[in-house]
């Protein structure tokens, strides 16, 4: 078991390992308490009893447990405000906690409940996709989606703790197991150094290898957290984590997300490598090739509209108020480990990075 410390103010430690004794890990951390564990329809059948069992073991008192249905859509004002109402009628008072037990969709909606609830109240995120391990339950973003566009309502709220269990990954399905892995390798460039070099073990910790598993996700976490610290709040550096996610965004819109969000990406990344190589002169694109392909993701795709695309990317940059009609922006790598950020790109540059998906590029 390894645990990362997440040193904003107050600190929190992220926990990662197999098997982990939620209730005990927690003691150091969280003193037990009156609690209402959250989770969805998926992840309830399959891991709330071990959950809950281990807390109340360890003296929490476990007023209710709830569930919502699984999915995206469930990240909406509607199922917010049902939990709300089912969080109060539990009883749950100022100083009881609120286990967040899923995959991102689960973290961020439950830890907006815990962020607006009584004007917020103690989150413990316990993930169970890789996604949420290494990326959505570390940095307190939280919040829900609107009609009008994702994650367009939300808060900052950090968790008192994280308890990553990958013992809890072995009922989820492939795809999000690459999904995570997107992420992961994502971080991996950005960072450089050790955690660079450890991704050749991806194919290890795929076929369920547990140690090479474990260290990827903790140096992701600690990635992660070591970008959060020096930019809590989304100033600037944060943005680096949008590698691979300008275009990557406006390809999983374009297919009415048929595309996954890491199938997306990592397209995003092939893209943004064939960009780079041509503003940097730094040459990524078969070494990252070689690491999505190993994590089964797309590193070609053929079939899309490259208008929509460019649409789709627009809508999103309206959000952001970047000015400059027909430029993008862009983060790049210069070099494994070094990103740069807000590199303007033209619509004739993304063009031609996207017609390298139709081809070997
Ligand atoms: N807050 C952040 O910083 C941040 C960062 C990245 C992504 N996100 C958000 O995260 C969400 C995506 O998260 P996700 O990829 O974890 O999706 P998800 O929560 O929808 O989980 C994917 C699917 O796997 C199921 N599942 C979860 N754990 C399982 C398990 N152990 N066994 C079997 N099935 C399981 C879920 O029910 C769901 O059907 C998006 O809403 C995104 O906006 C937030
Ligand atoms: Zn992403």
């Amino acid at each position: 078991m390894n645990t990362v410390t997440v040193d904003l103010t107050p600190s929190y430690p992220v926990v990662i390992g197999a098997e982990i004794p939620i209730g005990e890990v927690l003691a150091a951390h969280v003193s037990p308490g009156p609690c209402v564990i959250v989770t969805d329809s998926n992840v309830g059948p399959l891991h709330l009893a071990d959950a809950c069992g281990s807390l109340e073991s360890a003296g929490w008192e476990v007023l209710d447990n709830l569930q919502f249905i699984a999915g995206e859509e469930s990240k909406s004002l509607k199922v917010y405000s049902e939990l709300l109402g089912r969080v109060a009628r539990t009883g749950l008072g100022r100083d009881g906690t609120i286990f967040a037990l899923g995959g991102g969709v689960v973290g961020d909606l439950v830890g907006f409940v815990a962020a607006s609830y009584m004007r917020g109240v103690r989150l413990v995120m316990l993930p169970t996709t890789l996604l949420s391990m290494v990326d959505s339950s570390v940095g307190g973003k939280v919040g829900l989606d609107l009609p009008e566009g994702k994650n367009l309502v939300g808060a900052f709220h950090q968790p008192e703790a994280v308890v990553a269990d990958i013992a809890r990954l072995e009922t989820l399905p492939e795809r999000e197991i690459s999904n995570g892995l997107a992420e992961l390798v994502k971080m991996g460039l950005l960072a450089g150094g050790e955690y660079f070099r450890d991704l050749d073990a991806i194919s290890a910790a795929r076929s369920g290898d547990s140690g090479p598993l474990v260290k990827l996700i903790e140096h992701a976490v600690r990635y992660k957290a070591s970008v959060v610290e020096r930019d809590e709040r989304e100033g600037g550096l944060r943005s680096v984590l949008n590698y691979g996610h300008t275009i990557g965004h406006g390809l999983e819109a374009a297919s009415g997300y048929r595309l996954s969000h890491g199938e997306a990406i990592s397209l995003g990344m092939v893209c943004a490598a064939k960009i780079g190589a041509k503003h940097t002169g730094f040459d990524l694109m078969e070494r990252q090739r070689e690491l999505l392909l190993a994590c089964g993701l797309p590193v070609t795709q053929t079939g899309f509209d490259a208008g929509a695309v460019l649409a789709a990317m627009s809508r999103d940059k309206k959000r952001a108020a970047e000015d400059g009609a027909r430029m993008h922006r862009f983060v790049l790598l210069e070099e494994i480990g070094r990103p740069v950020w807000g590199v303007s790109v033209s619509e004739p540059e993304v063009i031609e990075a996207l017609e390298t998906l139709k081809g070997a590029g």
